[in-house]
């Protein structure tokens, strides 16, 4: 099968796509064809040297979201048989024509939606649920900043953060403006026009996933015992600082929370925008578009036609 591996940390010189075996499937784990696998942030940072602090060991397979068809189950396995249709997060190797997952971190994909489209879901959601509701415990009626509208965590946050009844500001560049409102944000603010600190304020929850200074700015808009919660940044003292609560989001596999997620699919209420699909073989080329740091939603890569 096709698959995309590095055998070395750095730019995109080190990412190869090879042939390689075809996983089997071990006690509690199922084979997926993968038909689509969503492009992250984390893909090109694990390629520039993330994977080595996080402990992973060289070759590294990479990919680590997708949506697929169930081509074997091993021992052990319920819930699943072969030909359902999956999303999820996997530790690697999603970059690929077949991939392992854990049966438990799957769920069935929102049957309206095809699987280049359920690809782009379950990271962004994922992470923004974890982030959102499990961390800052955002509530009906709340005020809601998302630091990074536009992008693939912040786009679907905004989405989930209206269909639990957040007031929800978005922020983005003037090009995103239309997209921002367009997925349900009830205020914008541009970040290269307003210093959104000036604008922003007596916010119950930040959702952070830009990091640095704007990470640090965002509890200026917050009221006191208000949350902040990032994706990117490591919080230090801040919460005594300012009289907040402040917490870092893990991405975590949670097939309960893939299942709720799949039913905001289902009802319309929460969509991923693609704003680029490559095939498998383009690999290098998703990457370097992700690097970039402009995407408008996700990319996702086409892996079975
Ligand atoms: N901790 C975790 O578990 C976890 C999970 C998922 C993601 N993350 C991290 O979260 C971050 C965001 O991920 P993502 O997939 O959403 O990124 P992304 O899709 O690559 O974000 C791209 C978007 O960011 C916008 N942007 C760039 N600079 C900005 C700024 N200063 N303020 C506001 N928006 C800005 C760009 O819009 P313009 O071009 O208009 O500026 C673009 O639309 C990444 O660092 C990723 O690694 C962490």
């Amino acid at each position: 099968m096709k698959a995309v591996v590095i055998d070395a940390y750095g730019n995109n010189d080190v990412v190869r796509y090879i042939d390689a075996d075809c996983p089997i499937p071990r006690a509690s784990e199922v084979l997926i064809k993968v038909h689509a696998a969503g492009v992250n942030p984390v893909d090109w940072k694990i390629r520039g040297g993330l994977g080595q602090r996080l402990g992973m060991s060289l070759p590294i397979h990479l990919g680590g979201e997708v949506a697929g068809i169930i081509e074997e189950v091993g021992d052990g396995v319920s819930g699943f048989k072969v030909g359902d249709a999956v999303y999820g997060i996997i530790p690697m190797g999603g970059f690929a024509e077949y991939a392992i997952a854990s049966a438990g971190d799957l769920a069935h994909k929102p049957f309206n939606v095809d699987f280049i489209q359920a690809a782009a879901l379950p990271l962004g959601a994922l992470t923004a649920w974890q982030a959102m509701f499990d961390l800052a415990k955002l509530s009906n009626g709340q005020r809601l900043l998302v630091t990074n509208s536009s992008g693939g965590v912040g786009s679907l946050a905004i989405q989930l953060a209206k269909a639990m009844g957040a007031h929800v500001t978005g922020m983005g560049s003037a090009r995103n403006e239309a997209y921002i409102l367009s997925l349900g944000a009830d205020e914008f603010i541009d970040y290269r026009q307003q210093r959104f600190e000036d604008v922003a304020h007596d916010m119950d929850v930040v959702f952070d996933t830009v990091g640095g200074e704007t990470f640090d700015r965002a509890f200026l808009t917050l009221r006191k015992g208000g949350f902040l919660v990032t994706a990117v940044a490591f919080p230090q003292d801040e919460a005594s600082t300012f009289g907040v609560g402040v917490g870092r989001v893990y991405c975590k596999p949670n097939a309960e929370q893939l299942a709720s997620i799949r039913a905001f699919a289902e009802a319309g209420k929460l969509k991923a925008h693609v704003a680029t699909v490559l095939p498998l073989a383009s690999v290098k080329e998703a990457l370097y578009l992700s690097e970039g740091g402009r995407t408008r939603g996700k990319i996702v890569l086409q892996v079975t036609s």
